[in-house]
């Protein structure tokens, strides 16, 4: 998509936003034309009126308007844009602003939500955090840009022209002209840098990045010593951020000394016309006043433009990444008018799948098929990589699959809701991750509305009530990120925990037990029999003797079914499963 296409969008997306606000708008913008004019134009007018009376000697005339009267109006206008600006625009302007950032957050947050499983493993977490903070940010700088600035421009502009073009057309038309002149100047300018600051913004997204994927991995780059290697590479990124702003400091500079120069040329041009003027007597000493006044005021806004615009694009440069990922459409979505998934006994089926992970690769399955009984337990196992995580995550539908169909009691999964799907199979993923949060809300997270009761029951069928109980905090201890402060074993307890309380038709375990000593994963695996009573069951285990008992156990490899059968039939086979099985017994024994 091309920048200019983007910015577009950017402010097509801002503005849908602020559209909600509408009734609001309509209060801030007139009333900041209302306090505007009265401030910036009746007071000097006032003043002027002065000036001249004091300037002709026409002090009877002065005295007799009641001089009293003129100045209380003066105290007024202050008082009045005193309470304009304090009590009513900047408060709601203010608040209308923070209500629309908090829109976009969340828009920006549920749009998110809504990606694939791909979307995030082709980008770092840190960029995504930071990308939408930029893009929440850039709209309270493009907001306070467009009003401060651009706004009262145009309110100072044609609030002048009223005023001054009766009394002094030729200021008038000279201010117009050079307004005219000037604004495309710098826009031009600042457009030219729009490359520049998008390499900007660029190059801080990396940093970013870097800073985040050294930080998540902080203990693998400890462990292998990597401090040095990541302070080089952190230094490459801050230095990268450091060119790309002196880039724009240098353009910058260059376009600053010719707009410059013609801004302040304008001022004294303005002032010396002015003066020419009032020299040759065609004007009052009270309008020169007012010409200088807003001829000053004016080229002041116009140099303001200068940041403006500069902000302007500075927005875009930012807002850019998280508009094109707001304009990316989720790659698994629901169908028109899914169906419910209606589950009676939980049978699967596999049919004709073929499926890659990246588009145009050699298909990982082709025309797999499988069928899962009702109530049957399926052992998965094979060689790593052979692609039994991605047939529980096919099942999941966190991918779309190619061609063919997977379906549960013949519903095509491709056709119901994807939240409908996920809630009937409780699903325990190869890395047991947790959220910074209680482990009782970890537990929980399987049936938000567990009690304490149902959470500790589960607990201690999963084995984790009893090193829960010991913490300090019991089950209230924060987990911290990711659940680092838990070993691996006790990370696996809670999301298998996690996986009882929820209690869905169909259960995936993929590795689920692996980071338990044998004893434990005795222990738990007689839970976990409980639990799969009843239930349709895939059990991915790289321990065999985890899976013995299954009932049908299929055996992967490179994406194809290449054995299938019970323990005993398999073992009675002497092919790939035998094998594994002889690899392994010397720990296990065969009861
Ligand atoms: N997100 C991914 N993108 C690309 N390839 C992937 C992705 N996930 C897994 N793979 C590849 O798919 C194959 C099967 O992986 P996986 O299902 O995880 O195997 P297993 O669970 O049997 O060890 C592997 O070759 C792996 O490299
Ligand atoms: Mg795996």
């Amino acid at each position: 998509m091309s920048k200019q296409l983007n910015s577009k969008r950017v402010v097509s997306i801002y503005w849908e936003h602020s559209k909600r606000y509408k009734k609001k708008l309509w209060i801030i913008y007139p009333s900041m034309v209302l306090a505007q004019v009265v401030e910036d134009f009746i007071q000097p007018l006032i003043i002027s009126y002065i000036l001249t009376s004091l300037a002709t000697r026409n002090l009877d005339q002065l005295k007799n308007n009641n001089l009293v009267l003129i100045l209380l109006a003066l105290a007024l206008t202050e008082a009045f844009g005193l309470f304009m600006w304090n009590r009513l625009i900047i408060p709601l302007f203010w608040r209308t602003q923070e209500k629309i950032m908090r829109d976009l957050s969340m828009t920006s947050f549920d749009h998110l939500q809504l990606m694939s499983a791909r979307f995030f493993g082709d980008r770092f977490a840190g960029s995504l955090v930071s990308q939408v903070n930029k893009f929440v940010n850039s709209f309270e700088r493009l907001s306070d840009a467009l009003t401060w600035n651009v706004f009262k421009l145009i309110v100072s502009l044609v609030a002048t022209t009223i005023i001054l073009f009766p009394k002094a057309p030729q200021i008038s038309i000279a201010i117009l002209v050079i307004s005219a002149i000037y604004t495309p100047l710098v826009w031009r300018y600042r457009k030219k840098q729009l490359p520049t600051n998008q390499a900007w913004a660029a190059a801080e997204t990396e940093r970013t990045g870097q800073l985040a994927d050294a930080i998540s991995n902080i203990m693998a780059v400890k462990s292998f010593a990597g401090e040095k290697a990541e302070h080089k590479r952190m230094q490459s990124k801050v230095d990268a951020v450091f060119d790309r702003s002196m880039d724009t400091l240098r353009m910058n500079t260059r376009h600053e000394s010719i707009t410059g120069s013609v801004q302040r040329s304008i001022n004294v041009s303005v002032i010396v016309l002015s003066v020419l003027l009032a020299i040759n007597g065609n004007i009052d000493i009270g309008v020169i006043y007012l010409a200088l006044t807003f001829g000053i005021a004016i080229m002041r806004r116009l140099w303001d433009l200068n940041m403006t615009f500069r902000t302007v694009t500075r927005v875009f440069g930012d807002a850019h990444d998280m508009a094109e990922i707001l304009d990316t459409k989720p790659e698994i979505v629901d169908i028109d008018n899914p169906q419910e998934l209606e589950i009676k006994d939980a049978h699967i089926d596999f049919k004709d799948v073929t499926f890659a992970h990246e588009k145009d690769a050699e298909p990982l399955f082709k025309k797999l098929s499988m069928h899962i009984d009702n109530g049957e337990k399926i052992g998965l196992v094979g060689h790593s990589g052979g692609g039994k995580t991605t047939i529980t995550k096919l099942l999941m539908r966190f991918m779309d699959i190619q061609n063919g169909a997977i379906s549960i009691d013949d519903q095509n999964i491709a056709n119901v809701k994807q939240t409908d799907l996920r809630r009937h199979i409780a699903y325990v993923p190869q890395e047991p991750i947790l959220f910074h949060r209680t482990l009782s809300e970890n537990i929980a997270y399987g049936q938000p509305n567990a009690t304490q009761e149902q959470i500790e029951h589960v607990a201690k069928l999963a084995h984790a009530h009893e090193f829960i109980k010991d913490l300090p905090l019991g089950y209230k201890t924060l987990v911290g990120e990711r659940g680092v402060k838990l070993s691996g074993g006790q990370r696996q307890r809670i999301v298998i925990a996690r996986a009882m309380i929820k209690d869905a038709h169909i259960l995936v375990l993929d590795e689920a037990t692996s980071a338990l000593d044998s004893e434990s994963e005795v222990l738990i695996q007689k839970a976990l029999w409980t639990l799969m009573e009843g239930k349709t069951a895939i059990v991915i285990a790289h321990r065999l003797s985890t899976i013995q008992k299954m009932d049908r156990i299929i055996v992967l490899s490179e994406g194809k079914i290449i054995e299938e059968g019970s323990h005993t039939q398999l073992l009675a086979k002497k092919g790939a499963y035998a094998n594994l099985w002889k690899h392994q017994s010397g720990g296990f024994i065969e009861d």
